[in-house]
């Protein structure tokens, strides 16, 4: 079974965001641009994503002609849009005759018309007018042949507005979340601490970190709100283009936004990835951790193909050091993502503006303005080697193993459990290091949520689920008690979804049952200490030796799991450091300690080959990872190389490399950053 992202183009796309209204006045660079679109093989560029002020230079004003031209280039030249609405950007005239549409500062006053990303989601002033545009995008285009997908605004984020029409909004939704029961939201925000009871709802505001359930309902409430802004958007758009599928650009990297909220109201995924290589010499650990982010974005719609909306050239302007991608990586990073499941490899930016904050951002095109620069060649290498890869668009990838990784409980810890293990909480690094030993081994996992079902895995891994959202733990339960296999660590289950603590021990809501241990306390380290912990002879895991643990370490006790591994050398020397549970057909194994790679690699490597979990290939060096798509009938196994030097690869089978229509078979050397497509 194939799913292709739109049925018009059955091909890998290729392109990026693309700015013709900075160069409305010189024509000339327009058709500079089709020219060099054909040599590179981009078939696909994002339009219009800041070009409000060109589409409308004054209220009412529309302006399409420029626009209609370039549409018609594409069209001409084999070219598709993915065409955006514009709302990302404000032009100025819009701040200046309607102040809220700006987002409210700390004090409450407008911030002024500046930069971008900084609308209010509740202003319905900004609500009608980004959906008048956007009805008028889609009346001029619905059947222009250049539109591919809809871009719907640009990178919404989660930062605050603190004005009046959302602290109101924000009110309302607590009536409706708490039962219209100012009682019930006390209860839940624990307010009696510092006297902090809200009389009315007038009174709460999201202003009081030190009430910590409060300020998890504003994270929610942002999240909620910029969805609601989204589905106000894409109203026209559904009615005048509902065959037109619709995406925004996630970050999904930052924290900002709950991205599984919002992947229910899209029709296809997409995000901005930045990866930093060659930035602290190790670019095995980084393409791990871009890995991990890939695989949420597949997740997001079940293994579908997702769109890689951003990606650089050569480097980002950000404020830190840059190094830019060697010979080699910028198609291995590219093709790293359509690994993972993405059927696009689209650029922020074609053409490096002249002006402007992002005038130095990597680009196709430099400000040179010609094809005689090694980014043009490299960009030009991505696109005619995923023009090899027609046969690979609209395959998935499933997944043996879940990681769990939710963004409500990523809130939670921040505002909760920093405050007791400061800088040591680390949840993001700590899901990595978890999903590391799995890319290590070339075993594809799912990076998903507390929302979604557990069923089809044989393996679930859950660090850090502080808080447990609604159900979660139910269903932890019977996923394990049905014969799955569950991994929890230390500081799981300790809180509710308001952030109250669990009664009765921790793990709460019954997970103490399931996994056959109580956690009495943790306690958090300096860097560069560390706790030992070895091994019990002949445990039911295989395991053997001793490790060390970092950063924190809980005091279980057994209660009924088999013990596996005990702390040395500290004051509850003999306490369980890692355990195991039979529950039902199940097992349930707890890491009462953050491990470092030494440990979960070993415990991950048993756990793969006791629940005969499926590794794509065997026997690869380190730094060496494969990755299958299929389409049920053929398998695509995407091999890559991330070591800075060359390794040699051994198969058992002959395949065909796509990249190169060459045989591979027996003993073949990989260069540094070396990728291959291979089909058996
Ligand atoms: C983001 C934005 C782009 C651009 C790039 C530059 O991803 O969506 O408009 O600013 O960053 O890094
Ligand atoms: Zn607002």
């Amino acid at each position: 079974m194939k799913y292709y992202i739109s049925s018009k183009l059955k091909k890998m796309m290729h392109g990026g965001d693309y700015n013709p209204d900075q160069w409305i006045n010189t024509p000339e660079i327009w058709d500079e641009d089709m020219r060099l679109m054909k040599l590179s093989g981009c078939n696909v560029m994002s339009i219009g994503i800041f070009a409000w002020a060109a589409l409308e230079p004054e209220e009412g004003i529309f302006e399409f002609g420029w626009l209609d031209t370039i549409m018609n280039k594409l069209a001409d030249n084999g070219c598709y849009a993915v065409l955006a609405t514009p709302s990302g950007s404000k032009p100025a005239w819009l701040s200046r005759a309607y102040p809220e549409v700006c987002r409210g500062d700390a004090d409450g006053h407008r911030q002024p018309h500046h930069g971008r990303h900084n609308h209010c989601r509740t202003s319905p002033v900004y609500r009608d007018k980004s959906q008048l545009i956007n009805r008028k995008l889609a009346e001029r285009y619905k059947d222009h042949p250049a539109v591919l997908v809809w871009h719907v605004s640009n990178e919404y984020n989660g930062q605050d507005c603190h004005c009046k029409l959302c602290y109101k909004a924000f009110q309302d939704w607590l009536r409706v979340r708490y039962d219209n029961d100012i009682n019930k939201l006390n209860h839940a925000y624990w307010s009696a601490f510092w006297s902090h009871t809200y009389p009315d709802w007038s009174y709460v505001e999201p202003v009081d970190p030190s009430i910590h359930g409060l300020m998890l309902d504003w994270e929610r409430f942002k999240t909620k709100q910029t969805i609601d802004f989204f589905k106000n958007e894409i109203v026209p758009l559904k009615e005048l283009t509902p065959d037109i599928p619709i995406t925004t650009n996630f970050m999904t990297e930052s924290k900002t936004l709950d991205y599984w909220a919002f992947a229910k109201a899209v029709d296809v995924i997409s995000w901005d990835s930045y990866p930093g290589w060659h930035e602290k010499g190790d670019d095995v650990k980084e393409a791990a951790r871009i890995a991990m982010h890939h695989d949420i974005n597949r997740s997001m719609k079940n293994g579908k193909p997702w769109m890689l909306m951003e990606s650089v050239p050569s480097i980002p302007t950000r404020g830190r050091v840059k190094k830019r991608k060697e010979p080699g990586m910028h198609l291995l990073s590219s093709l790293q993502a359509v690994a993972h499941g993405s059927d696009t490899v689209q650029y922020f930016q074609w053409r490096k503006s002249r002006g402007g904050l992002e005038k130095f951002h990597g680009a196709v095109v430099d400000h040179v303005g010609t094809e005689n620069t090694r980014v043009f060649r490299d960009v030009s290498e991505v696109g005619h080697k995923l023009a090899m890869l027609d046969d690979v668009v609209g395959s998935t990838v499933k997944a043996d193993v879940a990681l769990i990784l939710d963004w409500e409980n990523e809130w939670a810890l921040d505002l909760g459990a920093k405050v007791y293990l400061g800088d040591n909480v680390k949840y993001r690094e700590e899901c990595v290091s978890h999903y590391t030993p799995f890319w290590e081994n070339s075993v594809s996992v799912d990076v998903i949520d507390q929302t979604c079902s557990l069923d089809s895995y044989k393996l679930v891994v859950i660090p850090m689920s502080y808080m447990l959202r609604p159900g979660f733990a139910d269903k932890v339960a019977s996923y394990v008690e049905n014969g799955g296999t569950a991994v929890m660590t230390y500081w799981s289950a300790v809180v509710n979804e308001s952030d109250l603590c669990m009664l009765g021990g921790i793990p709460g809501q019954g997970l103490r049952k399931v996994f056959g241990v109580w956690e009495e306390e943790s306690q958090s380290y300096y860097k560069d200490e560390t706790v030992s912990f070895s091994v019990i002879a002949n445990n039911s895991l295989g395991l053997t030796g001793s490790y060390k643990a970092v950063d924190t370490c809980s005091v279980v006790h057994a209660e009924g799991a088999e013990v596996l591994a005990v702390f040395e050398d500290t004051y509850f020397a003999g306490s369980p450091a890692i355990t195991v549970n039979s529950y039902g057909k199940g097992k349930a194994y707890y890491l009462a300690c953050r491990n470092k790679t030494e440990f979960l690699n070993d415990f991950y490597e048993k756990l793969i080959a006791d629940l005969s979990v499926k590794r794509c290939l065997v026997g690869l060096p380190e730094g060496v990872v494969a990755l299958n798509r299929t389409d049920g009938e053929n398998k695509y196994t995407f091999l890559m190389n991330f070591n800075d030097d060359a390794r040699t690869v051994a198969f058992d089978d002959t395949y065909i490399d796509l990249l190169t229509g060459k045989s591979v078979a027996g003993s073949v050397n990989m260069k540094k950053f070396d990728v291959m497509v291979l089909e058996s």
